[in-house]
């Protein structure tokens, strides 16, 4: 791994950017970062189930799936000690968060849980340089009857082509780099974990969701 990659690396360029954003984040993101809450929606969850979040950022997504299902334990990791200031103040005694790198990581240790009822990652794989990883990691996590779920930019192809380029250069600024092959690469990733997949997108392509099963 190159001195950029390294995850010290990555977790002080994360720092860096969300020092000063996570104030206007979840303000500004609602405007960008869509499918969220379909995906969100979509966990269908049982009473009292567990629910972790890779990369959560300011807890915005937990703080929703709390909304939808009052009785969700909600757990949460993110790189950047800065997004976890904001994520404590938005989720308080709700859930347990935790700093940690998404590719790399002992749930068992952090949590004292060793499997979850839903796994999800929310516009975090475009920003994780060795992303495919971290959907391992995830993939590992889901309980039997469980499910992994994955929502983040698509290939945008609904875009006109000069929309498409300042949109992706824009993106580039926050070092955010859409995955061509998630869906790809997220379901042949399941199935050495045993999960099987299924892709979906929205807004012509401007998102992507893939959500990954375990056999109860
Ligand atoms: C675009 S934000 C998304 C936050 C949240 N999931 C949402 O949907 O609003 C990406 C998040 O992933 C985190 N992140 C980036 N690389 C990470 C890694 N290797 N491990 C854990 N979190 C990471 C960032 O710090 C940031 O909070």
């Amino acid at each position: 791994m190159n001195a950029v990659s390294s995850p010290r690396n990555h977790a002080a360029m994360m720092d860096a950017m969300y020092a000063t954003q996570r104030h206007i984040y979840d303000l500004t993101r609602k405007y960008y970062l869509f499918g969220r809450d379909r995906m969100i929606r979509e966990l269908a969850l049982p009473d009292g189930g567990t629910v972790l979040e890779l990369g959560c950022g300011t807890g915005r997504n937990l703080a929703m799936v709390r909304k939808h299902w009052p009785k969700a334990q909600l757990f949460g990791l993110d790189i950047s000690a800065e997004m976890l200031k904001s994520a404590r103040t938005t989720l308080g005694e709700q859930a347990a968060l935790a700093q940690a790198d998404a590719t790399e990581f002992d749930p068992e240790r952090l949590f004292g849980v060793a499997q979850f009822d839903r796994v999800i990652l929310s516009y975090a794989t475009s920003m994780i340089p060795v992303w495919r990883e971290a959907l391992a990691q995830g993939s590992a996590l889901v309980a039997p009857g469980g499910s992994l779920h994955v929502v983040d930019f698509g290939d945008m192809a609904g875009l006109p082509g000069p929309a498409r380029s300042a949109l992706r250069a824009w993106l580039a600024r926050f070092h955010v780099s859409p995955r061509h092959t998630l869906p790809q690469s997220a379901i042949a990733g399941g199935a050495v974990y045993g999960l099987t997949g299924s892709a979906a997108t929205g807004m012509g392509g401007y998102y992507q969701l893939v959500t990954l099963r375990r056999d109860s």
